[in-house]
C-alpha cells in the first residue's frame, strides 16, 4: 500500500519541482543533494514568525528615503550597522521621534535583514503584546501566556514598537517590567521605538524609573525628528 502521507499533498500550493518535496535533489555532477527550497522554505518561516505588521511588509533599508546628515540618515546609519555587525553587538536601538518619521519603518528594516540572514526576528506593537498577555488569562481563548511570551523571550532579536504607549495601570507597568528586565538578563537584542522624549522624562513617567535605568544599558538613543512621512505622501496636504 502507498502511504499517502509521504505522498506530496495534491492541494498544496507549491510542491517543490525539483525534489518533489522530499528535500533532496539530483545533481547531474554532484549527486544527491540538499534542495535550495529548504532554505527558502526557512527563510519564509521566520518571515512569518517575524509577525511584521502587513503595512510595513514592504519596508527595508533599501526603500528608506534620506538626505545625507539629516537625523534620518543617521537613523539609517545606526540600524544599517547595528544589522551588518550583528550578532557582535552589544546593543540595541531606541528610536526616539514624533510620528511619521520612519521609526518602525527602520525597526522593521532591521528584522527583516536579520531574518533573511537567518536569526529569529519577533515584531510586537508593545500595546497590542500586552493586550494578548491579558487575553491568555481568559479561560475561553486558545492563546496561554506561555504561548505569548516564549518567541519574545526566545527571539534572536525583538522588536518592541511604541514603548510608553499604553496607559501605565500597575499590571501594565509590571508587564512591561518582566518582559524588558527577562531580555537585559539574557542580554538579547531589543530594539524600541517611542514617541515620548528623553529629555523631557516623558519617557521614564511612561515606563518607570527602573525600566528607563535598563534600557540605558541595552540601547543607543537614536533620535529622529523632521517631518511626517504620511503627510508628505498626501499631496493634498501640501
Ligand atoms: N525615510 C523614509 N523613507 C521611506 N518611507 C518612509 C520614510 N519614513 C517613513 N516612511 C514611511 O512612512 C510611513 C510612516 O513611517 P513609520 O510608521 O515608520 O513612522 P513612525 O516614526 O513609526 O511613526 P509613529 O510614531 O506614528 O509610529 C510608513 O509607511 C513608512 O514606510
Ligand atoms: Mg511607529
Ligand atoms: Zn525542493
Amino acid at each position: 500500500m502507498i502511504d499517502e502521507s509521504q505522498l506530496p499533498k495534491k492541494d498544496s500550493p507549491e510542491v517543490c519541482e525539483e525534489c518533489f518535496g522530499t528535500g533532496t535533489k539530483l545533481d547531474p555532477v554532484k549527486g544527491a543533494i540538499p534542495c535550495p527550497c529548504r532554505r527558502r522554505d526557512r527563510s519564509r518561516k521566520l518571515i512569518a514568525a517575524a509577525r511584521i505588521p502587513r503595512r510595513y511588509e514592504k519596508c527595508s533599508f533599501a526603500n528608506f528615503h534620506c538626505n545625507p546628515g539629516t537625523s534620518q540618515d543617521h537613523a539609517l546609519n545606526h540600524a544599517h550597522k547595528l544589522a551588518n555587525e550583528y550578532p557582535a553587538v552589544d546593543r540595541g536601538l531606541l528610536f526616539i521621534g514624533p510620528a511619521g518619521v520612519g521609526k518602525t519603518h527602520l525597526a522593521v528594516s532591521i528584522i527583516r535583514d536579520l531574518v533573511e540572514k537567518g536569526f529569529a526576528g519577533v515584531f510586537y506593537e508593545f500595546g497590542s503584546l500586552l493586550k494578548q498577555i491579558q487575553d491568555s488569562y481568559n479561560p475561553i481563548s486558545k492563546s496561554s501566556e506561555f504561548k505569548v511570551l516564549a518567541p519574545v523571550y526566545q527571539a534572536d532579536v525583538l522588536v518592541l514598537d511604541e514603548l510608553g504607549a499604553t496607559v501605565p495601570t500597575e499590571w501594565v507597568r509590571d508587564t512591561m517590567y518582566q518582559i524588558i528586565n527577562k531580555r537585559y538578563n539574557d542580554n538579547k537584542l531589543t530594539i524600541f521605538t517611542t514617541n515620548y522624549s528623553d529629555k523631557t522624562n516623558e519617557l521614564e513617567e511612561r515606563i518607570t524609573y527602573r525600566l528607563r535605568s535598563r534600557l540605558y544599558e541595552m540601547c543607543t538613543n537614536v533620535v529622529i525628528d523632521g517631518e511626517d512621512y504620511r503627510r508628505r505622501r498626501r499631496p493634498d496636504f501640501q
